[in-house]
């Protein structure tokens, strides 16, 4: 089976209401995938003390599109069986959410054999519910409606529990968990509270605590719990990852479907990285550089009169779809140490090789691109400006697939050990601060699509300081006797 993130094992020991559940789903058409099976079979756990379910609350994060609802409609059904008039309410972010889902149940079962167990579904606008012949009811629900008044029931899920507050998460709670004992007491079944979600954002402030409390291991003892998702090591945009953590990989789609699914996530991969890895989106968690280090590390900026006869070297670089070009300088001092000012952010890429060629012919300088990724296409027109002689505009410090690859390394050590500082930016600020880090085996560079903001700003920067360090000797090669 699919390895899980976390959770919580069965015990052998305890008898378990799983295989009923499997039972109920097979009737369903939708028999137990192996996933499903084991969190019927935990959550469905016996207390051999008191013959009962032995789990009072069930936290269940999985990706999206597992089988979770579909899970909870078959857990559901088994539930409304356990005796007459039971209260089975199926709560999602809104009405309508939870009444779409429980339309297409209802359609499930009433063409299925537990048809027979079933009385007429009520269809209102404001009244959905399917009735059994023993009197027991599943609702459906939204959570705004049912957080004013407090719901009593034998069973409650919480669906899609991402979209709710800690406040309105638990305003519901504090109404249904008093009247757990209440209930247990007339039915002498235990009442069962299932929380199931994909994960959120940091905006999630209920379904984040309930799950950051279990991966703590503070969770009561009568609470199991269910984690599905690409483990923290893991890159989501690798599909064969995505593939072995996804628990219906292969069962509900497969790798070719999966493709799909990552074409309709191209521009979204935080979104991506939520849906079928199951990572929370809490904006940037790789920056590249981090904030101690960028803040302590600003200088002034150098203005032209200032600037001498330092050496000068432009990084040029270029964001995802060539939205926009950033030019940065690489000035060394007299020091030896290298200041970086970021000069330019210029739209798309039309503008630039004219800029580039005004700033190289004033500061008699060379410039570093990168030959490949986003800048190729710039890059190629860079090099191919000639002046009438056939002699290249632009000179250029040569930097390999290699070299760029530790442009971003050798940039944040130089901030580290005081070798490089940054001219104090705004814009260059929020480029930092939007930045990741996309690793490929031990090395880094800025992920272009993995950030939430342009990366040419800071990217030019780390070109620039490269360069600046790499720069072409002015009388050839230093030769050594
Ligand atoms: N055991 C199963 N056998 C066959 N089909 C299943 C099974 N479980 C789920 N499915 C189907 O897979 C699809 C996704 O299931 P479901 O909607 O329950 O997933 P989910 O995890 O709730 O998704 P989402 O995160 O989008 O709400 C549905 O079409 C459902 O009918
Ligand atoms: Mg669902």
């Amino acid at each position: 089976m699919t390895p899980v993130r976390g959770g919580t094992p069965r015990n052998l020991e305890r008898r378990t209401d799983g295989p009923i559940v499997a039972r109920f789903a097979q009737l369903l058409g939708t028999p137990l995938l192996p996933w499903q099976q084991l969190v019927a079979d935990v959550a469905g756990e016996i207390d051999p003390v008191t013959g009962t379910y032995y789990y009072d609350t069930v936290i269940l994060s999985t990706p999206r599109q597992c089988g979770k609802s579909t899970l909870v409609d078959a857990v559901d059904t088994r539930n409304s069986q356990w005796g007459p008039d039971r209260f089975i309410y199926y709560l999602a972010q809104t009405g309508k959410d939870a009444g779409d889902h429980f339309k297409k149940y209802l359609k499930t079962i009433q063409a299925s054999p537990l048809a027979d167990i079933t009385t007429r579904p009520y269809m209102g606008a404001g009244d959905l519910r399917q009735p059994f012949v023993n009197g027991s009811v599943i609702m459906p629900k939204s959570v705004t409606k049912v957080a004013g008044h407090g719901v009593q029931g034998d069973k409650i899920t919480l669906d899609e529990a991402f979209s709710l507050s800690e406040e309105t998460g638990n305003t519901i709670l504090d109404g249904f968990m008093p009247t757990m004992a209440t209930r247990l007491k007339a039915t002498g079944v235990q009442p069962q509270l299932w929380i199931t979600s994909t994960e959120g954002t940091a905006d999630s402030t209920f379904f984040n605590k309930k799950l950051d409390t279990c991966r703590k291991g503070e969770q009561s003892r009568r609470t199991c719990w269910f984690d599905f998702g690409l483990p923290s090591g893991e890159d989501p945009e690798d599909l064969d990852a995505i593939m072995r953590y996804h628990p219906a990989a292969g069962l509900l789609w497969d790798k070719s479907q999966l493709r799909d699914f990552h074409e309709q996530f191209r521009d979204n991969p935080a979104g991506w990285a939520r849906a079928f890895g199951n990572r929370r989106d809490e904006g940037i968690t790789d920056r590249a550089i981090d904030e101690t280090t960028w803040n302590t590390t600003a200088t002034m900026p150098v203005t032209p009169a200032e600037l001498g006869d330092r050496p000068v070297v432009f990084g040029i670089a270029v964001d995802v779809d060539a939205t926009h070009t950033s030019i940065s300088a690489g000035i060394v001092n007299s020091d030896g140490t290298i200041t970086t000012q970021l000069l330019r952010i210029l739209d798309g890429t039309g503008y630039a090789p004219a800029e580039i060629t005004r700033l190289c012919e004033t500061y008699h300088a060379p410039a570093v691109i990168d030959e490949r990724g986003t800048a190729a296409d710039l890059s190629d027109r860079l090099h191919n400006l000639t002046d009438r002689n056939g002699d290249p505009v632009i000179e250029f410090v040569d930097m390999d697939a290699a070299d760029f690859l530790t442009t971003g390394q050798s940039y944040v050590s130089g901030l580290n050990n005081g070798t490089i500082k940054h001219a104090a930016d705004p814009d260059l600020d929020a480029s930092a601060a939007n930045s990741a880090r996309k690793w490929a085996g031990d090395a880094w560079r800025l992920s272009r699509r993995g950030s939430t903001g342009l990366t040419s700003p800071l990217e030019s920067c780390m070109l620039a300081a490269w360069g600046a360090a790499h720069r072409p000797e002015e009388a050839g090669p230093l030769q050594i006797y």
